[in-house]
């Protein structure tokens, strides 16, 4: 891939990915059609009764920007098969129920409208297809139109809202990219968004890596973002899943940073459009913490130097030691050849006493308790970009 189309997204390192759809009614998570068998014409009903009355894009944007987030990537359509957009080969949308709303092309148009890098999420799987589950082998002429249905809602989304940054496919399984068709498919996208991030799960590699509640840098050189939900379980609106803590979502954000990758952090809002009040207020706390500390996650870089105490990240001639454990007054980081001019807190500027013994830097007359209860972050000014020492036991 061209270095210059994924630059956006390696320097954004901070997404929002939201899961909305007819599920958020039942507030079991988004996989409650296929959990509790409920049949398809069944679950059709709550098609009457989804009316996003607080619903307010520019809302979600304002959230979105608060936390410090670049980028944002709606659910059109989830394995559930009710799109939030119009479609000419679907019935089972927002715009054909008693929403009476294109939901994709509103929330594509605020973030347009706030400079939002916005994608779209797509499952390629569809529940209520009997083809989908009999597959290509057994249902050759099922399968064709069915992926008739998926290529056509594909072009739609890359046709009739205007730029879109990132598609982002899911539910290949257990179907090969050739049952798919996706080279065919990403030839069409690419024709009809040419700078568009295409992420791993048409069964292709295409632009970037996706670990799914988990955190696993790819290889240098290879896009990948983190995908993780903000309580425990559930994709989709669920009552009663646990709440993760801001530092802990904080520690996945760095996480991400310090292997090079992004983290793209999932909120489920209420069938009604709104945030849970939750979700609200991490999404305030992040930002807040992003204010004083997002120059060492943007664009920031692999850092070879080691500590004990929490990951680093690297810009330029500076690195940014996460300090997720505390240690009271000194620190060390390790492995650094080069020589340091300075070091301070990042979020105040106040400067930390700085030696250096072979490859070891120490930070002394650190306060004895962590200035910042998720990540303290201490800049360290360097004669050049950093440059590692491998540890090794001399004899
Ligand atoms: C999974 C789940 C799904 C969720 C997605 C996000 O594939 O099936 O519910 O949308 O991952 O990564």
């Amino acid at each position: 891939m061209g270095v210059e189309r994924g630059k956006w997204f390696r320097d954004a390192r901070f997404g929002m990915f939201i899961h909305w759809g007819l599920y958020s009614i039942l507030g079991r998570g988004e996989w409650v059609m296929y959990l509790e068998h409920i049949p398809v014409e069944e679950y059709a009903k709550l098609a009457e009764r989804f009316r996003p009355v607080r619903f307010d894009p520019d809302e979600w944007v304002s959230y979105a920007k608060e936390a410090g987030m670049r980028y944002m990537i709606l659910t059109s359509r989830h394995h559930d098969g009710f799109s939030l957009f119009d479609s000419k080969v679907s019935h089972f949308t927002a715009p054909k129920s008693a929403a009476g709303r294109d939901l994709v092309a509103e929330f594509i148009d605020a973030c347009h409208r706030a400079g939002m890098r916005v994608g779209l999420y797509y499952s390629l799987l569809d529940w209520r297809w009997p083809a989908y589950w009999k597959g290509p082998k057994k249902d050759p002429e099922g399968w064709s139109k069915f992926l008739e249905y998926v290529h056509t809602q594909v072009e739609e989304i890359c046709s009739n809202y205007g730029r879109l940054d990132v598609l982002w496919y899911d539910g290949a399984w257990p179907y090969t990219a050739e049952d798919w068709r996706s080279s065919e498919l990403n030839a069409k996208v690419r024709k009809l968004q040419p700078d568009i991030l295409i992420n791993n799960r048409s069964g292709l590699p295409e632009d970037f890596d996706t670990p799914e509640q988990h955190i696993r840098a790819s290889p240098s050189g290879r896009l990948w973002e983190a995908c993780m939900t903000m309580t425990e379980y559930f994709w989709g609106y669920c009552k009663g899943d646990p709440w993760r803590s801001t530092r802990r979502l904080i520690q996945y954000l760095v996480t991400c940073a310090s292997g090079d990758g992004n983290l793209l952090l999932n909120v489920g809002p209420k069938a009604d459009g709104s945030f849970p009040a939750m979700a609200v207020r991490r999404l305030k706390e992040i930002g807040s913490w992003m204010k004083a500390n997002g120059e060492s996650i943007y664009g920031s870089e692999r850092c070879p130097f080691s500590s004990a105490v929490g990951p680093l990240t690297a810009k330029g001639n500076k690195v940014y030691l996460h300090v997720f454990r505390w240690p009271g007054r000194e620190v060390c980081v390790s492995g650094v050849s080069n020589d340091v001019k300075e070091a301070y807190l990042l979020a105040s500027g106040d400067y930390v006493r700085v030696s250096k013994k072979g490859d070891r830097v120490f930070l002394r007359g650190l306060p004895s308790r962590p200035p910042d209860p998720y990540d303290t972050v201490i800049a360290i000014e360097l004669d050049g970009p950093p440059v590692g020492v491998p540890y090794k036991v001399e004899g």
